[in-house]
């Protein structure tokens, strides 16, 4: 559908957003699996930008959306919307993403899912009414 896309195979650009803690078997053993198949979905929003929804972003939000923009050819980011997958992630990764979400400069960011609670703190803080955390259920109008 046009303006409609998923991302393909994401570049992973951040030195920080690395994938840990997957495990796949290939050749009969066990391999750190970087979860190369993660992508999200994108559509052109008319008037406003580009809406990413990632899955679970394992590639990195900063890289998802750095991706997106590339692929879809936008200079807008309008909305970032699913899991972040900053779960369990240290304070410093935490910052650089949220540093560096700041210069995508959405107008608005949805992060659930395994956004986990800290980052969510730390991002809510960082974007103000810009943000807003979902949980099941939840309806976003953009
Ligand atoms: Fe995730």
């Amino acid at each position: 559908m046009e303006g409609v896309s998923t991302t393909g195979e994401i570049e992973r650009v951040t030195s920080y957003e690395k994938v840990k803690g997957f495990w796949t078997i290939s050749r009969e053993r066990f391999m750190e699996d970087v979860l190369i198949d993660d992508q999200s979905l994108m559509f052109n929003l008319k008037g406003k930008g580009l809406v990413i929804v990632s899955g679970c972003a394992h590639a990195g939000i900063v890289n998802t959306a750095a991706h997106s923009k590339k692929v879809m050819g936008a200079d807008k980011v309008y909305a970032l919307v699913g899991g972040f997958h900053l779960a369990g992630a240290d304070k410093k990764r935490i910052r650089l993403t949220a540093d560096d979400l700041l210069k995508v400069d959405p107008e608005f960011i949805y992060p659930c899912h395994c956004t986990g609670r800290k980052a969510s703190r730390i991002l809510k803080k960082a974007f103000g009414d810009r943000c807003e955390t979902l949980k099941t259920g939840d309806a976003i109008e953009l």
